[in-house]
């Protein structure tokens, strides 16, 4: 048990991960209760690393034979916030429920977001012999942690004192961080990503900006739902690039505006800030540089992971 993080006053180490207690009940409830079905796609990434963008993009290529994407007015993301359509086991679907989503009962493909690491995912998910897919997003760690602060000092009650830059970094070099430390939750995706590529996405927030199309277009593969050529020369995947580009999905009335349901703290425009990499050489010092920096390569430099040339 330590101190928390920003709104949270307590954080506690649970299955080699940190975890808010409000959302301890219902990984629980979700490690006890969930059954895969063979065509689930699960969202999988720490908080603040383009969940909401991948699940948009996940949400209209695979749904996109009932979901014209190029029907903006029509489609389900011009008036249903990313996290009412791609729920999350631990903050929505297994917590307390207001709206009795059903896991059940969800359309197929089923969709879901998590931020639990690897480890701590259920057996059908993880090793049932059936075909149910995980994308993973990482994020480098210094625009993830910028955007991090940027969420948490905005979900602090009115009369809080906003977190500190040097404290919330002293914690998030640490691994005190929700769902973290930040690179065994990286690490475990990446290891399951190599060990089952059939199984596990890993995809990286910066390759998704920089070649939107290409990366889009593996994940379409990866989902079994890939992209015909008639579908790319009529501008399918245009469209899909278009309908959950920053800029649209953050201009949308729904993201405007209104709270996620469960998560009173927390409403919808949070989760689009600026959209862009590097942002983070704003906030550091170079003494904060050193010290993310020394952390990353203490972590990650015997894997693969290319993060640190990320920064
Ligand atoms: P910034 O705070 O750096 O702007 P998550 O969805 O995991 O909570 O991550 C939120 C981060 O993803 C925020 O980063 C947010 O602006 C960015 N983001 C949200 N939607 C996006 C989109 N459609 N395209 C690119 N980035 C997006």
């Amino acid at each position: 048990k330590q101190k928390g993080w920003g709104a949270y006053d307590i954080i506690l180490f649970f299955q080699n991960f940190w975890i808010v207690p409000i959302y301890l009940k219902a990984t629980l409830s979700f490690q006890k209760h969930f059954q895969a079905k063979h065509n689930d796609i699960l969202i999988v990434s720490l908080p603040k690393s383009g969940t909401t963008w991948l699940k948009v993009l996940a949400f209209a290529t695979a749904k996109r034979s009932r979901f014209i994407p190029s029907q903006i007015n029509n489609h389900p993301l011009h008036c249903s916030n990313p996290h009412t359509l791609v729920p999350f086991f631990e903050m929505d679907i297994y917590a307390n429920n207001p709206n009795n989503i059903d896991p059940s009962n969800l359309p197929e493909p089923r969709m879901f977001g998590t931020h639990l690491p690897f480890p701590s995912l259920v057996s059908s998910i993880i090793h049932n012999n059936s075909n149910c897919k995980i994308i993973y997003i990482c994020r480098s760690p210094f625009d993830t942690f910028i955007s991090y602060w940027h969420f948490f000092n905005n979900i602090l009650p009115p009369s809080a004192p906003t977190l500190p830059l040097n404290d919330a970094l002293e914690r998030y070099c640490e691994g005190v961080v929700p769902f973290g430390p930040f690179w065994s939750h990286i690490l475990s995706y990446w290891k399951a990503g190599n060990d089952t590529p059939n199984k596990v996405l890993f995809m990286k927030y910066e390759d998704l900006k920089a070649n939107t199309k290409f990366e889009l277009k593996r994940m379409a593969q990866f989902l079994n739902y890939p992209f015909s050529e008639e579908e790319e020369s009529g501008g399918v995947i245009d469209s899909i690039i278009e309908l959950c580009s920053f800029g649209k999905m953050k201009e949308m009335e729904v993201n405007k505006s209104g709270k996620i349901s469960l998560r009173s703290e927390v409403v919808n425009k949070y989760f689009f800030r600026n959209g862009e990499t590097g942002d983070w050489v704003n906030y550091f010092s170079p003494q904060m540089t050193e010290k993310l920096s020394k952390v990353i390569e203490e972590k990650f430099g015997g894997s693969d992971t290319d993060l640190s040339v990320r920064m």
